[in-house]
């Protein structure tokens, strides 16, 4: 086993070091071993290590049980966690990130429900590159199908801007939807018939700037952090129309023919992408950057922002949930979302949206969800703060809250509305008969099923 796996590494070894071989002294090996290593020798030393020795490791009691009760195994005070469920399993002598086994405990040691595999729902924003603005103004990072294969319709950028720090002018070819995360921020944009649009957002609020039109986000006093998603899975931050290179990809003459003005109005242009970089504070009267044309400004429904932390939540037993969709933020025709609160030991039912894959960002706390795909594969996915889940049209999931603080998520659908089918409604809706004859449950449980949707179910009692 040791001799196969070091085989690659001696390989690209001998690519740096293979002009000094003539000078190792003859007490040193050479790079590579004797013919007498190939397949069965008699003279073969055998080493037997005892790999029985993994150390002191102990089992939670969720590892003890039957393997599809699956209780989540929170490994995170655990020394030398091991891969076992009930009879499933057997111990890991390594090697192993310790650190990571802990943080995803699921992967390690997944319930016995879980079978096959449905491709991977779960991308940590720690594991994405960070791409630096200029001069400490900011940073951004994304997801997309390039780290989540399966997340097609829609991907996620994460972005910081400093106190005044801009998000260069640009626009691209999906629509982008946002959440401020935290702090504000002035946003403005103008459209086709040349309608403009200026507002500050805070923490909690959302905008939406539909494909093609060019905007541009400027932090505040207090700097800012938003969640950005697009309806393309493929997006990438890189490759966006920037205000700069527009203009430095065009004939000067044009550009001067084109705006009324001298050729040399564009002799101290920036000379490369601006994309994230300090600016002069947004005037604090609004109304100064309120540019209009006899076309006018984009009102009510028109409006790029919707100001959804001033909606309140419904408080449901497990936590709250409150909901932003077309009905009530028409501009953004495709982006349905859910905010959602889940307490500790609280659940997002299981439940699936008919009409749209779901892109998810984790924004507080610690959670587990099962996607199920058919006909019959099922993986448990661990998300923490600043991760991203996906989980595909129709295929079932549920949310829950295994950490000891408030699991915040975000759930944003491609859909015209926001729609789930909550599996519990489903099942408590169904003629009792019907169920009672699939599934061999009986009557007296049945009767518990929750016929109005929990939305958030509460966490258990005791
Ligand atoms: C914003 O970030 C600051 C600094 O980390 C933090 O103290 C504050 O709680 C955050 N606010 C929100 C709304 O997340
Ligand atoms: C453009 O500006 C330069 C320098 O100010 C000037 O010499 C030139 O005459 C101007 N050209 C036109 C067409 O106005
Ligand atoms: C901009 O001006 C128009 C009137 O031209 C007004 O209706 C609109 O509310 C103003 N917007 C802001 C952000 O002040
Ligand atoms: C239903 O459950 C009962 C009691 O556990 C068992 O005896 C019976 O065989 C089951 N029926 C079917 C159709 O699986």
């Amino acid at each position: 086993m040791a001799r196969h796996t070091s085989v690659p590494r001696l390989a690209l070894l001998s690519l740096v070091a293979i002009g000094s071989v003539s000078c190792a002294p003859a007490s040193n090996p050479g790079l590579r071993g004797s013919e007498e290593l190939l397949g069965y020798n008699p003279t073969n030393v055998l080493s037997q290590e005892n790999t029985n020795d993994v150390g002191d490791y102990e089992l939670l009691p969720g590892q003890k049980e039957d393997a599809n009760i699956g209780e989540y195994l929170d490994f995170s005070n655990v020394d030398n966690p091991q891969p076992i469920r009930g009879s499933k399993g057997g111990t890991d002598p390594g090697p192993r990130t310790p650190a990571l086994d802990k943080l995803f405990s699921d992967r390690l040691a997944p319930p016995g429900t879980d079978h096959g595999d449905v491709g991977n729902a779960q991308w940590s924003l720690a594991l994405s590159k960070v791409k630096q603005g200029k001069k400490n103004a900011g940073w951004s990072r994304q997801q997309n199908v390039d780290v989540l294969p399966d997340a097609t319709a829609m991907a996620g950028v994460d972005m910081r801007l400093e106190p005044n720090g801009y998000r260069e002018l640009h626009w691209h070819v999906a629509s982008e939807w946002a959440l401020m995360l935290n702090g504000s921020a002035r946003v403005q944009a103008v459209q086709e018939d040349g309608k403009t649009f200026v507002d500050d957002v805070s923490a909690g609020d959302v905008w939406f700037f539909p494909a093609g039109v060019p905007h541009s986000i400027q932090a505040l006093e207090g700097g800012c952090e938003f969640m950005l998603v697009f309806d393309d899975g493929s997006f990438s931050e890189d490759n966006t129309f920037l205000a700069s290179e527009i203009i430095a990809h065009n004939p000067k003459s044009v550009l001067a023919q084109n705006l009324n003005v001298n050729v040399s109005a564009f002799d101290d242009i920036p000379d490369g992408e601006l994309f994230i970089f300090p600016g002069t504070a947004a005037p604090t009267d609004i109304q100064k950057q309120n540019v209009t044309s006899s076309a006018g400004t984009l009102q009510g429904k028109d409006s790029y922002t919707y100001h959804f932390s001033e909606q309140e939540p419904r408080e449901v037993a497990g936590g709250s949930v409150k909901i932003l969709d077309p009905l009530t933020f028409p501009i953004a025709s495709k982006f349905s979302a859910a905010l959602v609160t889940i307490k500790p030991g609280a659940m997002r039912e299981i439940h699936w949206h008919p009409s749209s894959p779901e892109w998810s960002f984790f924004i507080a706390g610690t959670a587990r969800a099962t996607l199920f795909k058919p006909p019959n594969t099922a993986t448990t996915f661990d998300y923490h703060a600043g991760d991203v889940g996906y989980f595909p049209q129709s295929e079932s999931h549920y949310i829950q809250n295994v950490g000891e603080d408030d699991v915040i998520l975000l759930e944003v659908l491609q859909a015209d509305h926001f729609a789930d089918i909550s599996l519990g409604q489903w099942l408590a809706l169904t003629p009792h008969q019907i169920v009672k004859d699939t599934l061999n449950i009986s009557e007296e449980d049945i009767n518990k099923f929750p016929t109005e949707k929990p939305v958030v179910v509460a966490a258990p009692s005791g």
